[in-house]
């Protein structure tokens, strides 16, 4: 039996469907594409450019002719990949807290949604990917050989964002952590386009009680299927 050559993972927030899909990648020695830094481009462009996060026609302008890049780490900063946009690195600037706030937002517009789908499918269709987010198995690559749905709970999720924060040195309580948690899993799962919910045919996959070796573990062998 071959290997699956399109991978989709999909999850809410801090469900582990980044490292899970870095994982898989390196294994497989696949394209590892976390789509999630394309909306958060979009959202760090409006924000720098001190456009209104309602401006919605505005910020679909920004999806459709922003340049953003995802390549090859250039440092060994701790980061799985550089994102430029329009040719600025902003790798870490994608992940700050005002970016977090507001991604959900613009990831809600259906102009943005289509641009962005566009460029990400061209992407996988290239096969030999594991390309990450909340709605490549029902919509980005629906055709996508294995797809996994990782579940957590939005407590477990929580505690794992507030300790990555905490250990980039950053001050904020887990009463916080554990609101924005909670708006952002309302807005993904409730917008009109392309909410976030498991494929018919995904293989879901909760990682509470697991840690991240057993869900590699796991889902490798739904990659050789043994399951
Ligand atoms: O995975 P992440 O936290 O980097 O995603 C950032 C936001 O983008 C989040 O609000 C969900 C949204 N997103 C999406 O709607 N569709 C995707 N394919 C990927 C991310």
């Amino acid at each position: 039996m071959s290997l699956p050559s399109t991978i989709a993972i999909d999850g809410p927030a801090a469900s582990g469907k980044s490292t899970l899909a870095k994982r898989l990648a390196d294994h497989l020695n696949y394209l590892y594409f976390d789509t999630g830094v394309m909306y958060r481009a979009v959202t760090w462009l409006a924000l720098s450019r001190q456009v209104s996060i309602n401006d919605e026609e505005r910020i679909t302008r920004f999806a459709e002719e922003a340049k953003i890049d995802v390549r090859p780490p250039s440092k060994g900063d701790g980061r799985a990949y550089d994102v430029l946009v329009d040719g600025e690195d902003v790798t870490w600037a994608i992940r700050r807290p005002e970016v977090d706030d507001n991604v959900s937002v613009v990831a809600a517009y259906a102009g943005v949604r289509r641009a962005l789908s566009a460029q990400q499918r061209r992407i996988g269709l290239r096969g030999r990917v594991v390309m990450v987010g909340r709605d490549i198995g029902t919509v980005v690559l629906p055709e996508a050989d294995l797809k996994l749905y990782l579940d957590a709970s939005v407590e477990e999720r929580a505690r794992r964002r507030y300790d990555e924060c905490l250990a980039r040195g950053e001050e904020v309580s887990f009463d916080a952590v554990l609101t924005a948690m909670k708006r952002r899993d309302e807005i993904d799962s409730t917008r009109d386009v392309a909410p976030l919910r498991p494929a018919k045919d995904a293989v879901i996959l909760n990682s509470d009680e697991l840690s991240i070796e057993q869900v590699v573990e796991r889902a490798l062998s739904y990659v050789q299927g043994d399951c």
